[in-house]
């Protein structure tokens, strides 16, 4: 099929209780989504397996939850005080709030990401920028905005300014000691952690794909410097890897280098994964070489030393760190939009299917009495209580045959059991598959066997 636009997605989404507008019945609030029954079950889907590949298969990887308030000095610290600032204009005419460096880029296809503020400033004044709500060429001046969402805790006075977390990833810094302390680590190791993070975008789009909350899933991975280079590219593999077990098409990601010019203030390499979203080539995941920024920045910060006994050389030694980044609400959506496809079938019939791994498939197995009488809703019950050893399962006897599997192919269900008249005397059952739409009769006894290999290995 032709490539999915988004509003076949958002509408999807929707339609199908993946995800819904939040807040709707005020109206509506400003980028805020609810995941519904099947885009929960996505989305715990891809951190169940993630945790599982990268924490719990891993001897060299620890997970952690911290809270999402950290003390304020670690923004301090980390730099995000002075620096997690984007370019915000006003439209003079509308009032629209845009970001000045994404006006630029889309307009003047100029890359604005390294551009000196003062650029950005010099190139909204030369008054070929149009406000894209309506039209009006006149701006505001270019100011920083902080992304960080301020909050206020009972105490009083200065020392109550607290921020919720704008990313994971300063939490497994500040609990680096406690987990040499505690763990018996030896470098390289890393910590993980799934989580909310919040930014206060100023243009927040594109369905959930740029939020003002998100989750992520990240790693901090200590490292000894002479090491780096080796263990970049060891990342790069792995990620590559996830890629796969999520089943993206290949053709649809791509791997984008940041110039060493336009490089984060902590990084000396950084390559993003991209992926073709139907709005265009844009990041997906990130891979940065942090080098020993943090943990010398937090060192400086907080007075502790974060310094580990190195064996080879006897000394004690800040380790360097690799950073792995993904974020959940994109992997969800890079999902959705791979998986999505409308099919004319053969009897000249339309469905949709969405083929997406069984493994993040919100419904494992739907089990489908042809009737919902005779005895078969009771069978079927029995079967249902066998597959649910896979996840989340579903029981449908409502609607044709025919209405209930192009239900299941929507939402993704990689299999549906049909229970009929002839399953009460064989005691088998008819196994049909998503995508091939083949059916095969299974003996109730060897199904969740004969599942087990098929689909969810
Ligand atoms: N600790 C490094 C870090 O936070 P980042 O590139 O700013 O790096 C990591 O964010 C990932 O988080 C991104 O690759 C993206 O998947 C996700 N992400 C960032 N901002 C987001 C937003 N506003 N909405 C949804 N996901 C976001």
């Amino acid at each position: 099929m032709e490539k999915v636009s988004m509003d076949t997605i958002v509408s999807f989404c929707k339609r199908r209780g993946f995800a819904y507008p939040g807040s709707a019945i005020y109206g509506g609030f400003a980028n805020s989504y609810t995941y519904g029954p099947y885009g929960v079950e996505l989305k715990k889907n891809i951190k169940d397996l993630w945790w599982r590949i990268f924490v719990q298969e891993r001897r060299d990887i620890v997970g952690i939850d911290s809270d999402i308030i950290l003390h304020p000095r670690t923004w301090e610290a980390s730099g995000h005080v002075a620096g997690f600032n984007d370019q915000m204009v006003d439209c003079k005419k509308c009032r629209a709030r845009l970001r000045a460096d994404h006006l630029v880029e889309e307009q003047l296809k100029i890359e604005c990401e390294g551009l000196a503020d003062v650029d950005i400033t010099k190139l909204m004044k030369e008054n070929k920028i149009k406000c894209p709500k309506c039209g009006s060429m006149e701006f505001t001046d270019v100011r920083k905005f902080n992304l960080m969402f301020q909050t206020q805790m009972a105490k009083t006075g200065e020392e109550g300014t607290a921020y919720l977390r704008p990313e994971t990833a300063q939490a497994m810094f500040l609990e680096f000691k406690n987990i040499v302390d505690t763990m018996r680590v030896k470098l390289p190791f890393g910590i993980a952690q799934i989580g909310r993070a919040f930014r206060n975008e100023i243009t927040p789009g594109n369905f959930i794909f740029r939020r003002l909350e998100f989750e992520q899933m990240e790693i901090e991975y200590f490292i000894e410097e002479k090491d780096w280079e080796k263990i970049f590219i060891q990342w790069q593999t792995s990620m590559k890897n996830w890629l796969t077990l999520i089943g993206l098409s290949s053709a649809k990601c791509h791997n984008y280098e940041h110039p060493k010019e336009k490089l984060s203030h902590y990084s000396k390499r950084t390559v993003d994964i991209e992926y073709d979203f139907p709005f265009g080539r844009k990041e997906l995941y990130g891979l940065a070489y942090r080098t020993d920024f943090d943990l010398s920045q937090h060192e400086k910060f907080s007075g502790e030393t974060l310094r580990i006994h190195d064996e080879a050389s006897g000394e004690k030694i800040l380790p360097h760190v690799i950073e792995p980044t993904w974020g959940v609400d994109r992997t969800v959506l890079a999902v959705l939009c791979d998986g999505y496809r409308e099919e004319k079938l053969e009897d000249d019939t339309d469905r949709v299917v969405m083929q997406i791994v069984p493994v993040l498939a919100p419904v494992k197995v739907a089990v489908l009495p042809l009737l919902k009488k005779d005895g078969l809703p009771e069978k079927a019950q029995e079967v249902f209580n066998r597959v649910t050893v896979f996840g989340n399962c579903e029981y449908d006897e409502s609607g044709s045959i025919g209405k209930r599997y192009r239900r299941q192919d929507e939402i993704g269900t990689p299999v549906c059991v049909t229970v009929d008249h002839d399953s009460l005397t064989d005691d088998s059952v008819t196994i049909r598959d998503r995508d091939t739409m083949k059916q095969e009769r299974v003996k109730i006894e060897l199904l969740v066997s004969v599942l087990k290999k098929k689909y969810f290995v």
